[in-house]
């Protein structure tokens, strides 16, 4: 029998009040059930909200240090309990266990590194214009805070969001994917475990539609932290607009590794793999275009597809498996979907394009894609894929390959294989993205620097680094003034 998960509402767990249900399956062999989960609508919503608003009174007055420590207790056991929850989210997500691991390990940093800030939460003196009157800005909480998580780092986004928010003082909802929801519960838990107080932060499993939108409708919930798709993105920003809340999106990415003709051809294709096909491509961050000087294309091109023809896609819990399912059918179609789409626009598919369930136990794989031969303007250049699917466009020089990075709707993370120091300060300056590297691929930020990207990609918003007590804290600018006199700002100067 599958485990009956609840949500965590007001320090209590509970099902939905509707009793409805639903479930998360392994996306390796989605016959099997990982969980069943309470199918949340409004009233839970309201409920968690209430209990949210309510904690956050007292929760903004205890001091920062202390906020701390629990965040710090928090990523402790989660250290504790590494290898368990990589386990699951291998089993609930489908990234290879390797890569898992890596996800928990994000969340551990995040953790060890915000509770620091417990211990700074930083404001500002400036002098005043004015004798004996002091000026200073402090830092509070925002009040209710909706934090909407995506399946893709199960465990890593959501620590971006809960462990900044929680040490800024707020009250949190968390409704996260409904693809990766086990993983969403034992992160409560052992939230709970650390001493979190009841109604602090309360969790509700669900969809976006019945319990992701009462988040943003409620005026009670000041701000809403949202990481997934841009359509849903944009959504999310219409509905915070009208009711003139804080958000915060992150959203899609078209990402592109640049290779000049003066790269090491090798550490390309072992950046290019690694960044194109780690997490099946899917993250936001992930390296679908390779913009390569025609001088190294066939090189370059030649030695990727041979590395990628020898990727072995499985269960991810297989040692020996580099490229694990992606998350659900419907997934699995749409990236299908697109490799129809490029071999029309006249892209070469040079591997891959394949659904490959009817021989892995109807699991959701799809085999590594690899085409040329992309125009800059064709969808498969332009669309986020989130799967398996890699393009290569040919370039004439530097200049070339700069405007082909920028070309799309998105800005969040573009590399450079170069060996020239004054291109690659160049790619620095230039390249359109709130992520740069430089002869590495495109995906594994750190959290002590901020994620996130311009464009089509956000908001404007960072996550993590300092950033993330920008992102979760409120700013007050405090007069004090002790002449005993009226004093007025820019007259008696
Ligand atoms: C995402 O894909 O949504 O930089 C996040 C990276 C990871 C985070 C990715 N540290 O690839």
């Amino acid at each position: 029998m599958a485990e009956a998960y609840l949500n965590y509402i007001g320090g209590r767990w509970m099902s939905a009040q509707s009793g409805d249900t639903f479930e998360s399956h392994n996306p390796a062999h989605p016959s099997e059930v990982i969980g069943v989960f309470p199918r949340s609508a409004a009233l839970d919503v309201a409920a968690a909200i209430a209990a949210a608003e309510e904690a956050h009174q007292a929760w903004r007055l205890v001091p920062a240090p202390h906020r701390g420590d629990v965040v710090l207790k928090a990523s402790m056991i989660i250290e504790s309990r590494k290898e368990e929850l990589a386990v699951l989210m291998t089993r609930e997500m489908g990234k290879v266990l390797a890569e898992a691991r890596g996800d928990v390990q994000e969340a551990i940093d995040m953790g060890k590194y915000i509770a620091g800030e417990g211990r700074r939460f930083t404001g500002q003196t400036v002098p005043s214009e004015l004798r004996d009157k002091f000026a200073m800005l402090i830092r509070d909480s925002i009040g209710v805070v909706g934090l909407i998580t995506p399946w893709n780092f199960p465990l890593a986004i959501p620590s971006w969001k809960i462990f900044p928010a929680l040490l800024c003082g707020n009250g949190i909802v968390f409704k996260p994917a409904e693809d990766t929801p086990a993983v969403a519960t034992v992160f409560v838990r052992i939230l709970e475990e650390a001493g979190v107080p009841p109604g602090v932060l309360n969790l509700v499993h669900g969809f976006g539609p019945e319990a992701g939108q009462p988040i943003l409708e409620d005026p009670r919930v000041r701000m809403i932290s949202f990481t997934g798709s841009s359509e849903v993105g944009r959504l999310v920003a219409e509905e915070a607009g009208k009711r003139l809340k804080r958000v915060s999106l992150e959203l899609g990415g078209k990402n592109a590794i640049l290779v000049m003709e003066d790269a090491d051809v090798d550490l390309v294709v072992e950046g290019a793999l690694w960044g194109g096909f780690g997490t099946s491509g899917q993250r936001c961050t992930a390296s679908s275009r390779l913009i390569v000087h025609q001088g190294v294309a066939n090189r370059v091109t030649e030695a990727l597809l041979e590395r990628v023809r020898a990727l072995k896609v499985g269960d991810g819990l297989d040692a020996n498996v580099q490229v694990g399912p992606v998350i659900n059918r419907e997934q699995l179609d749409r990236i299908h979907g697109y490799t129809e789409v490029g071999t029309k626009e006249g892209a070469r598919l040079l591997a891959g394009g394949k659904i490959l369930s009817a021989n892995l136990d109807n699991g959701h794989f799809y085999s590594p894609t690899l085409f040329d031969r992309v125009e800059p303007t064709m969808r498969i250049a332009q669309e986020e894929i989130f799967g398996p699917t890699v393009g290569i466009t040919s370039v004439t020089d530097f200049d070339h390959a700069i405007e082909v990075a920028n070309g799309t709707q998105y800005g969040l993370s573009l590399a450079i294989y170069t060996k020239d120091i004054d291109r690659a300060f160049r790619a620095i300056r230039d390249l359109q993205s709130g992520l740069v590297y430089v002869n590495a691929p495109t995906i594994g930020a750190e959290i002590q620097l901020p994620f996130g990207g311009i464009k089509g990609t956000g908001n404007g918003h960072r996550e993590a680094g300092f950033s993330a007590i920008e992102q979760f804290s409120e700013l007050k600018s405090v007069y004090i003034d002790y002449s005993g006199k009226l004093q007025r700002a820019q007259i008696d100067v």
